[in-house]
């Protein structure tokens, strides 16, 4: 018998290769632990309202009017509402042919588009055109829609920092292209050196790849660094010297924790430097509602926007969105509604506010209370999570640990964290499913447990670690460089 199509061995190659570890090894082994009754922490992705983040008031409102707009017809309708949400909620009705339940254009409903070009002019300073915006299931898909246009085969190479997001080595991988790796500097709080971006193209560029594209993601993911406007202007010059489209990931760009290195968008930076950049350098910019203080990964919602890319390019990818007919109508409007919130003297102005300034304070006190835990615990040091929603400790793993890893047959971090979640049941990421340098060992959490959680975790950290050290700890040296 000849394998059948859907036969492990028939199916794409690629499909295979791509990993995708936030959802790896250890989730699995956490949800079985799960099942069998034990308590887990999950602080493996990024998904604030998994861990307790409770929605904003306003945005649902809109939303819950739009999705039943037979309540916007009750006499009763205005003591369940107030008088912004309904008006926001006509408006976005009249924006759309049929209500939610309609495909909108497959770049997005215009209304909407409009309200991020407007978001990101009062941003930056600088005109965006709606024309230019597209929406999107999120940012992963409005990410592997730029990845799908750029790359053409395993000869084109898209340069992605290490430790990086996985949503690109392994889109990357299943659009059969090259990950060309950049590697940032965690003794330099994971700053990015011109240095390492010329070692990077020019060894790929030797090895006969034909380097396309450089991926930031600022804030980072995993590594929780901002760039500087200095680092960002080395980057679009390098981009220009180099001939790289830049991809901005600015998904975290509300969630900022220090005021040192507020967050600055690459489109701005690029404007400010002026011609001959300012009309050259390809940027496409990404965000979306599944971050900051809305949190609303389960909505789907994402946008892109291109600057100094070519109207017929533009077609091309327009008519790639129109393949899957429509982004998610819903999302759309927490996209407008994140971009575009209600405004002081508003009637939910000062409920909107205190919410989402609640959960960001919060946000910065529990980005402190992790990095300090970690710093207290024997062999780990962290950075500071700048901005972002992660902690990514560096545990300076004793070399009889990585004997009995080895022995285990699994990679050294690996074992680390599946013995964290058996002691602890706290779920992380082990480091090399980001990327890290060889031999040198991480663990990603997210900062989201609840503040009141955190203490008692960050002791239960603590207490594991140290008797893993001092189990395996001989003082022969440790795994970091
Ligand atoms: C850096 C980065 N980019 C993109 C995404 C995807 O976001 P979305 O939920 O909008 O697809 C994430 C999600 O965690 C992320 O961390």
């Amino acid at each position: 018998m000849p394998p059948k199509p859907l036969d492990l061995v028939s199916i794409n190659e690629n499909v295979k290769k791509a990993q995708y570890a936030v959802r790896g090894e250890l989730y699995l082994r956490a949800t079985e632990l799960q099942k069998e009754g034990k308590k887990i922490i999950f602080t493996n992705v990024g998904n604030p309202h998994a861990l307790g983040q409770k929605p904003l008031t306003f945005p649902r409102q809109v939303v819950a009017l739009c999705q039943a707009p037979f309540l916007l017809d009750d006499p009763n309708v205005g003591l369940l509402f107030p008088a912004d949400a309904i008006a926001r909620a006509k408006q976005y009705l009249s924006f759309t042919s049929g209500g939610l339940g309609a495909y909108s254009d497959s770049r997005g409903i215009p209304g909407v588009r409009k309200e991020v070009a407007e978001f990101i002019q009062r941003r930056d300073g600088y005109p965006s055109d709606p024309e230019f915006v597209f929406l999107t299931d999120g940012a992963s898909k409005a990410v592997m829609q730029i990845l799908n246009t750029i790359i053409r085969g395993e000869g084109d190479g898209i340069m992605v920092p290490v430790p990086q997001y996985p949503l690109y080595s392994a889109t990357i991988a299943l659009l059969g292209g090259t990950l060309v790796p950049y590697y940032l500097e965690e003794t330099a709080n994971w700053g990015l050196d011109t240095n390492e971006l010329r070692k990077s193209v020019s060894e790929a560029r030797y090895k006969g790849l034909n380097v396309k594209a450089m991926v930031i993601i600022n804030p980072g993911n995993p590594t929780g660094q901002c760039l500087s406007q200095e680092n960002l202007r080395e980057v679009l010059q390098f981009c220009y010297e180099e001939n790289l489209v830049l991809l901005g990931d600015e998904v975290y760009q509300t969630n900022i924790y220090q005021d040192e290195r507020p967050f600055i968008s690459s489109k701005k930076v690029l404007m400010d430097m002026g011609p001959p950049l300012s009309k050259e350098v390809q940027l496409v910019s990404f965000h979306s509602v599944s971050k900051g203080y809305f949190g609303e990964c389960g909505q789907r919602g994402g946008y892109f926007e291109m600057t100094n890319i070519p109207p017929e390019t533009v077609d091309e990818i327009y008519k790639v969105a129109s393949i899957s007919l429509s982004p998610n109508v819903p999302a759309q409007i927490f996209m407008g509604l994140m971009l575009n919130q209600p405004k002081p003297g508003d009637i939910s102005y000062d409920q909107f506010a205190r919410e989402s300034k609640g959960i960001l304070e919060s946000l910065r006190r529990r980005a402190r209370i992790m990095t300090d835990g970690f710093n207290s615990c024997r062999n780990v040091v962290c950075n500071f999570t700048e901005g972002a929603m992660y902690s990514f400790p560096q545990i300076r793993l004793p070399p009889k640990a990585l004997e009995i890893a080895q022995q285990a047959g699994k990679a050294a971090d690996v074992y680390y964290c599946l013995k964290l979640l058996e002691a602890t049941g706290i779920s992380t990421v082990p480091g090399s499913g980001f990327g890290q340098k060889e031999g040198v060992f991480h663990l990603r959490t997210t900062i989201l447990p609840a503040e009141e959680e955190m203490p008692a975790i960050m002791d239960s950290f603590k207490k594991f670690n140290d008797d893993f050290m001092e189990q395996y700890d001989d003082h022969r040296g440790y795994s970091r460089l």
